[in-house]
Parts: C-alpha cells; sequence; structure tokens
C-alpha cells in the first residue's frame, strides 16, 4: 500500500489497500496512530466487511441518535438528501465527547457523494496544544470541562431539520453529561492535546460562565487555524477512520440539491486522563 501524508500536520491518504485483508491491518494501524485521520482510497466493502474492520480495533459503540441502517444496527446513518438544507455533524465537534468513555475513533464509508463538494475538514488537536505558549498551557493545565448531548439530540431540537427528517431521534436518550480535563494524554501516542469542542463541550467546571465562555472562545479560534487542518475529499468507495480523541472535524455542507450517503462506524474507546 502507498501512505501519502495530506497535509504536514495531520492526515493520510493511502492507496492499495484492501480493508478485508486481515494481513494489512498492523499497516493501516500504524499509520491511524501516527496520522490521527486515514483515508483509505477506493474500497469494495460491504456493511459486514465495515463492521469486520471496525472491530479489528476494539468493540463497537453503537450510536444513540443516528439513524441505523436496519440490517445492521450497528451502523449509522450520515445523509443529507437533495431537498435537506442541513448536514450531520456541520459544526466543529469530535464525536461521543458527551459519554464518560468516549469513542476511540469513527470510521465513514461513502456510498453516494455530490458531484463536487462535502469534503469533510479534520483539525488536529495535537498541533492545536503544541502552538499555545508555555505560559498560557500552564493556565488551563488542570483544568477539567462539561460536555453534553441534551442541547445537541434532545428535546429542544425536536423541531430541527435532522429531526423532522427522521436522520436524528432518541432525543429521550439524551441525558449524558460527561467531565473530561481541558488537556489529555493521548491514550495511544503519548501525546497532549485539546479537548474541548464548539459543538458538545457546555462549561468549564468551577469558571464563571463569563470567564468559561471567553476562554472556551479563545480556543476555538486558536484550533480553527488553517495550520492544524485536512481536509479529505471523498469519491464513493473511500473510508475515513479518525481518531476522536486527537482531532475535530467538521461536514462541509456545499452541495445543496444533491446526495451524500454514508455509513459511519464508531469503535470504543477509554476513559480520558490529564498529562
Ligand atoms: C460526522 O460528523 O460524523 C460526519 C462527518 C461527515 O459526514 O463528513
Amino acid at each position: 500500500m502507498k501512505i501519502i501524508p495530506l497535509t504536514g500536520c495531520l492526515g493520510a491518504e493511502i492507496f492499495d489497500a484492501d480493508l478485508k485483508d486481515p494481513a494489512q491491518f498492523a499497516e493501516i494501524k500504524a499509520a491511524f496512530t501516527q496520522f490521527s485521520v486515514i483515508t483509505l482510497r477506493a474500497q469494495d466493502l460491504t456493511p459486514d466487511n465495515l463492521l469486520g474492520f471496525a472491530r479489528r480495533f476494539g468493540p463497537i459503540n453503537v450510536n444513540r441518535f443516528f439513524t441505523p441502517l436496519t440490517s445492521h444496527p450497528e451502523i449509522a446513518i450520515v445523509l443529507k438528501e437533495p431537498d435537506q438544507q442541513g448536514a450531520i455533524g456541520e459544526d466543529w465537534h469530535t464525536d461521543h465527547a458527551y459519554d464518560q468513555i468516549p469513542a476511540m475513533g469513527s470510521i465513514l464509508h461513502a456510498i453516494e457523494t455530490p458531484p463536487s463538494g462535502g469534503d469533510t475538514v479534520f483539525c488536529s488537536m495535537g498541533a492545536a496544544y503544541d502552538a499555545l505558549s508555555v505560559r498560557f498551557k500552564s493556565m488551563i493545565e488542570g483544568l477539567s470541562a462539561w460536555h453534553s448531548s441534551r442541547h445537541v439530540f434532545g428535546a429542544s431540537q425536536a423541531d430541527a431539520e435532522s429531526v423532522t427528517s427522521g436522520r436524528v431521534g432518541n432525543a429521550e436518550l439524551a441525558i449524558q453529561d460527561a467531565l473530561h480535563p481541558v488537556v489529555i494524554k493521548h491514550p495511544l501516542s503519548g501525546r497532549l492535546g485539546l479537548y474541548v469542542n464548539p459543538q458538545f463541550t457546555t462549561h468549564i467546571d468551577g469558571l464563571a460562565k463569563t470567564e468559561s465562555d471567553a476562554l472556551l472562545q479563545m480556543l476555538y479560534t486558536h484550533c480553527q487555524k488553517p495550520e492544524f487542518q485536512c481536509r479529505v475529499r471523498w469519491q464513493p468507495g473511500d473510508v475515513t477512520m479518525w481518531d476522536n480523541r486527537a482531532t475535530w472535524h467538521k461536514a462541509i455542507n456545499d452541495y445543496q440539491g444533491h446526495r451524500r450517503y454514508m455509513h459511519r462506524v464508531t469503535v470504543e474507546g477509554c476513559r480520558l486522563d490529564a498529562p
């Protein structure tokens, strides 16, 4: 297989690999650990093949809110129809941050893509952390932040198009709040990285709202620098896997009038610890 970095910061494209081949797994996993985001081009996969690949990383963590594939309930559907306005995952986020044990990684398989657009952008939380000043790093050391699913998937969103269109549901299950360190030591690489995100983080524990809002906004502005990013352009058959403890991601909604249909699987993670 050929592994080509996408940027100087994170992400790699992998050509001539076959996710179905167990003999290739060690090399693919090593690339995932190194680059945090890997895009395996032109895979010929059934839903069972996708689940088989995911299970080599660990048990599947079934998403409570996304509509599942009827034949394979462990696979979540990520869909935007031509007449729908909103895409799933348009805000910067990291999957399952609202869980006490957030998902380690997410795997997205492109089934149908628009003629152009519909890319996914990622950014490196390790690179964003590294670029902070020593003094600022010491200021945020020891802080923890609350994350929640309630304001994104709960009853307050009943009128959102994602809910009325049937793409997202189970509002009654949006009862998770989780406290995680603002700076984590990555469980695989040991690299330090920021672990707050604009979609699911609600506030920094122990700070006044104005203090928490200002600090989070400063971190969010910092993290969104293009220097920390890579962008994946999809073709049907491509599979991208990302590390939720090392990255943010965002679906680019620029393909109005076209269909984009993906299958997503999330893999169980572990508790996140401060350095
Ligand atoms: C997601 O946020 O998991 C979906 C990303 C995408 O559709 O590009």
